[in-house]
C-alpha cells in the first residue's frame, strides 16, 4: 500500500535525471510549495534520499511509490541496527564496485565503517563567525561540538574549534542569526579545510576555485576581515553568489574575478597562501548526496584527476618563496588524492610537502579525512612549501 509521502517522493524521483540531480529536483519541489512545513519537507527529504541510498537493493520491476516505501524500511532496520544489513551487501551493492575499487581504506574495520556511514543520513554542521560562536551555539540551541573518532585528530577538535552539529526542528535558512550572516551552513569536513590554511590576517591568499565562497568566507573570518583574498572561480555565476553571501557575513577583504583555470593567471600578485579547492568526482558527499552514486563514472574520475593536476600546476606559480599551496577535495578516491599528489610532487623538488592540521610530520601524500571518522563529507587534503 502506497502513502502520500511514497508518492510525493515518487514525483521527484520521476524528474530527477544525471542532469537534473535529486537535491535540485527537491529544492525545487520545497521551494515552490508554501505548504509544506519543515516537518514535511524533512520527512519528503529523507525519502527520496533514502531511495539513493538504498536503489541498488529495491526492485526494477515495483512502482517507484512500493519502492521508496521499501528504501525507507531498509533505512528503519539499518538504523535501528546496523548489522541487520550483512557487510557483504553494503560491500556489493551500497555504491558501484568500480568506485569501492578506488577507495584505499587503512583497515577493514575502516571499510566497514565507511560503508555503513554511506547509508546513514548524513549530520547538518554549521560554522559561526568567531565572534559570534558562543551566541549562536546559544541562540540556535539544538547544538553540540564535534565528536570525533579518529587517531589524526584530538579532542576538543582544535581542527575546527567553531564547528557545531544542528540537530534541531528549524529551517536555519530563516532564522534572523543566518539572515544576519552570523553563520553558514558548511559540512564540518569543509571547515577543516580553512583551519588547514590557518590564514593569518595580513596575508594574501588565492582561492582559486572559490565556487560560491564557501572556503573564501571562512578565510575571510579567519583572517580578521584584514588582508586580501583572490577569490577565482571559472563560473561567473557562482562569483555573483559569493558577492551575496560575502555581503551578508561583512566579508570585505576578497575580490572575485573569473579565471578558467589556465595557465594565463587572474593576477600578477605573489601569494602567501594558495587553495586549490578543485573540482572533483564528490565520492565524499556520498553520505549527503547518495543519487550522485549512481551517476558517475569511472571515466569521469580520471578526467578530474587531470584537472586537478593541471590546477596544482597553473597555481602554485603564484606563490611567494615561503608561500603555501594547499590541495583540497571533497572526494577519497585513489586517482584524486594520494595518485595526484604523487605525480604533481615528483615534479616540483621545490616544493616541500607539509604537516597539517594536527600532523607532527607530514603524511607522505596528504591527509584523508573520512566521513566515519567525523560524520561529514569525505575530504583529502595535501599541503606544501615554496622553498
Ligand atoms: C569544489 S568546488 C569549490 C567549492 C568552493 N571552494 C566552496 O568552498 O564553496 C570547485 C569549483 O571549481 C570550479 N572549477 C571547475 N573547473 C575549473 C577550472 N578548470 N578552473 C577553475 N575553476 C574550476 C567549479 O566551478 C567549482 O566552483
Amino acid at each position: 500500500m502506497s502513502t502520500p509521502l511514497a508518492q510525493r517522493a515518487a514525483h521527484v524521483i520521476a524528474q530527477v535525471s544525471p542532469d537534473t540531480p535529486a537535491d535540485f529536483v527537491l529544492r525545487r519541489e520545497i521551494g515552490t510549495d508554501p505548504d509544506l512545513d519543515s516537518v514535511e519537507k524533512r520527512a519528503l527529504t529523507g525519502a527520496v534520499f533514502a531511495f539513493f541510498r538504498w536503489f541498488a537493493w529495491l526492485e526494477t520491476t515495483d512502482a517507484l511509490p512500493r519502492r521508496v516505501l521499501a528504501a525507507l524500511d531498509l533505512q528503519k532496520r539499518f538504523d535501528a541496527d546496523p548489522a541487520a544489513i550483512k557487510p557483504e551487501a553494503l560491500a556489493a551493492l551500497a555504491l558501484p564496485p568500480w568506485a569501492l575499487a578506488s577507495l584505499d581504506f587503512p583497515t577493514p574495520e575502516a571499510r566497514l565503517s565507511y560503508l555503513r556511514q554511506l547509508q546513514r543520513p548524513p549530520a547538518l554542521w554549521i560554522r559561526p563567525q568567531r565572534e559570534f560562536a558562543a551566541s549562536i551555539a546559544r541562540a540556535l540551541r539544538h547544538t553540540s561540538p564535534p565528536e570525533v573518532r579518529a587517531a589524526n585528530f584530538k579532542l576538543p577538535l582544535t581542527s575546527a574549534p567553531t564547528a557545531l552539529r544542528y540537530t534541531g526542528p528549524s529551517d536555519l535558512f530563516k532564522s534572523e542569526e543566518f539572515k544576519k550572516g552570523l553563520f553558514e551552513i558548511q559540512d564540518l569536513a569543509s571547515q577543516i579545510v580553512g583551519h588547514a590554511c590557518a590564514p593569518l590576517p595580513a596575508e594574501t591568499w588565492w582561492d582559486a576555485c572559490c565556487g560560491e565562497g564557501g572556503k573564501t568566507l571562512h578565510l575571510s573570518d579567519l583572517m580578521g576581515n584584514k588582508g586580501v583574498i583572490w577569490a577565482t572561480d571559472r563560473h561567473t555565476g557562482r562569483l555573483a553568489t559569493l558577492r551575496k553571501r560575502a555581503g551578508r557575513a561583512q566579508a570585505f577583504n576578497y575580490r572575485a574575478v573569473t579565471w578558467n583555470g589556465g595557465p594565463f593567471l587572474p593576477t600578477k600578485t605573489k601569494f602567501d597562501g594558495i587553495l586549490v579547492d578543485a573540482p572533483c568526482s564528490g565520492v565524499g558527499t556520498w553520505q549527503r548526496n547518495p543519487h550522485a552514486r549512481w551517476t558517475l563514472t569511472e571515466n569521469d574520475i580520471h578526467e578530474l584527476a587531470a584537472i586537478q593536476l593541471q590546477l596544482l600546476e597553473n597555481t602554485h606559480k603564484a606563490l611567494k618563496p615561503g608561500g603555501r599551496l594547499v590541495y583540497a577535495v571533497c572526494t577519497i578516491t585513489r586517482q584524486e588524492t594520494t595518485e595526484v599528489v604523487r605525480a604533481f610532487s615528483a615534479h616540483h623538488p621545490e616544493l616541500e610537502p607539509l604537516p597539517l592540521l594536527e600532523q607532527t610530520t607530514p603524511a607522505a601524500d596528504g591527509l584523508f579525512l573520512w566521513p566515519h571518522e567525523l560524520d561529514a563529507n569525505g575530504m583529502f587534503l595535501a599541503a606544501w612549501r615554496k622553498k
